[in-house]
């Protein structure tokens, strides 16, 4: 019998996806479901977005596009990464892809051998793990728990550091757990950074979403030498509302960049038109909609702090931006619900949803089973019922 290639016994369906469907069918089979679990933005982007990639139909070439991205879109990426403070940034570092899920894929792809070793400060975003198993590449985790506000440090850098590591993982804010790193404590990694030979690869999709005044500290901000094995991932996913149009952006060497270019050329070709036009306006437009977002999900985040934090045993590292909060919920570990015991965050989530509708991640899908990710994009109505049940659920355990 034909057999598929040995990666893809490496390869695995994304666990927040699993937790997502299963919330979907019960909701579909008529049950009163909450889905904290998936992190999609509750809102659409700007009507000139709309106008934009209207206007790109109506005036559609119908061929073939650049394999790096469209000039106007990697132009507007280039004024938004200056606006954000990194210049010195030229067409040539820049190039596209299909999210940053696929720009992520095709970077690790292009940076690493098989048996390489990846740096991943563990609460991760799934797919990191997932990719670098596909390919082969050996993930090295760094546990940074509850009580580290699950952030890495600089001295567990340096530990981590061997001649045979090729590359870092760094998310910033992060999902799972909201966490943004300050600057003190960003250039404290970067401090280490400078003194050895690895790539960087700077998941920075969430960099338009923080909180509390807090300033947007960057690697390369810090220590402007790294830029040469720094790369910027960066997606109109979450700061514009824009999660289905795919469109994911990098800021790199321009070795890297061209490695890219070179993939997209045997992969996807380009990005179709209308959403290079749809993704060119979301950069280059008004930015209202994000900055009251931003706004929106800080409120949000208060409200759900205020919850946790009156749920007894329960400890949750104050999120910062994004749109993620990530409990310790080990509290309820061992206790019951009814005749049902809570062994784990995979046993809490179960019984969450099947009494009380609600869904959550169970953390261990991003290497951290002590705690869960409440995602609060949902409406605002189901969020504070949301809460309330999740309160609930903590106070019938026994
Ligand atoms: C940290 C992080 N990186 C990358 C992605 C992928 O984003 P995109 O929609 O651009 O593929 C996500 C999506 O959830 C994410 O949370």
């Amino acid at each position: 019998m034909l057999q598929l290639a040995e990666r893809m016994s490496r390869a695995k369906p994304s666990a927040i996806m699993v937790v997502a469907e299963k919330a979907k069918k019960l909701k579909a089979a008529g049950r009163d479901i909450i889905s904290f679990s998936i992190g999609v933005p509750n809102f659409l982007p700007g009507e000139h977005v709309y106008a934009a990639a209207r206007d790109a139909l109506a005036h559609d070439s119908g061929q073939y596009g650049s394999n790096r991205g469209s000039d106007a879109l990697l132009d507007a990426f280039l004024v938004h990464l200056k606006e954000g403070g990194f210049d010195g940034y030229e067409r040539k570092n820049l190039a596209t892809g299909v999210g940053a899920k696929h720009v992520l894929f095709n970077l690790m792809y292009a940076l690493l051998n098989e048996g390489d070793e990846i740096l991943i400060p563990v609460p991760y975003w799934t797919s990191y793990v997932d990719i670098a198993d596909i390919l082969g590449a050996k993930t090295v985790l760094l546990p940074c728990p509850a009580e580290q506000n699950y952030k890495l440090t600089a001295a567990q850098l340096e530990a981590a550091i061997t001649p045979k590591t090729k590359l870092l993982l760094f998310n910033n804010p992060s999902n799972p757990t909201g966490m943004v790193y300050s600057e003190a404590e960003v250039a404290a990694l970067a401090d280490v950074l400078v003194k050895h030979q690895l790539w960087i690869l700077s998941d920075d999709i969430y960099n338009r979403m923080i909180f509390d005044g807090l300033q947007y500290a960057h690697l390369v901000k810090a220590r402007p030498e790294l830029r040469d094995r720094v790369i910027l991932i960066d997606s109109i996913s979450k700061t514009y509302g824009m999660p289905g149009w795919r469109v994911g952006l990098i800021a790199a060497p321009e070795q890297v960049a061209l490695s890219q270019v070179t993939l997209n050329s045997n992969h996807i070709t380009n990005l179709p038109e209308v959403v290079t036009a749809a993704a060119t306006a979301a950069l280059s437009g008004p930015q209202d909609v994000p900055r009251e977002k931003n706004k929106d999900f800080s409120r949000r985040r208060d409200e759900v702090m205020a919850v946790l934090e009156s749920i007894p045993g329960l400890h949750c590292p104050k999120p910062q931006g994004a749109f993620y909060a990530f409990p310790d919920i080990s509290v309820a570990f061992g206790k019951h619900h009814g005749t049902t015991v809570i062994a784990n965050d995979v046993d809490f989530c179960n019984v969450l949803l099947d009494v009380k509708g609600v869904a959550c991640v169970p953390g261990s899908a991003f290497g951290e089973p002590k705690a869960i990710r409440i995602s609060y994009t949902c409406k605002p109505a189901e969020l504070t019922d949301g809460l309330n049940r999740i309160k609930q659920f903590f106070a019938e355990l026994v």
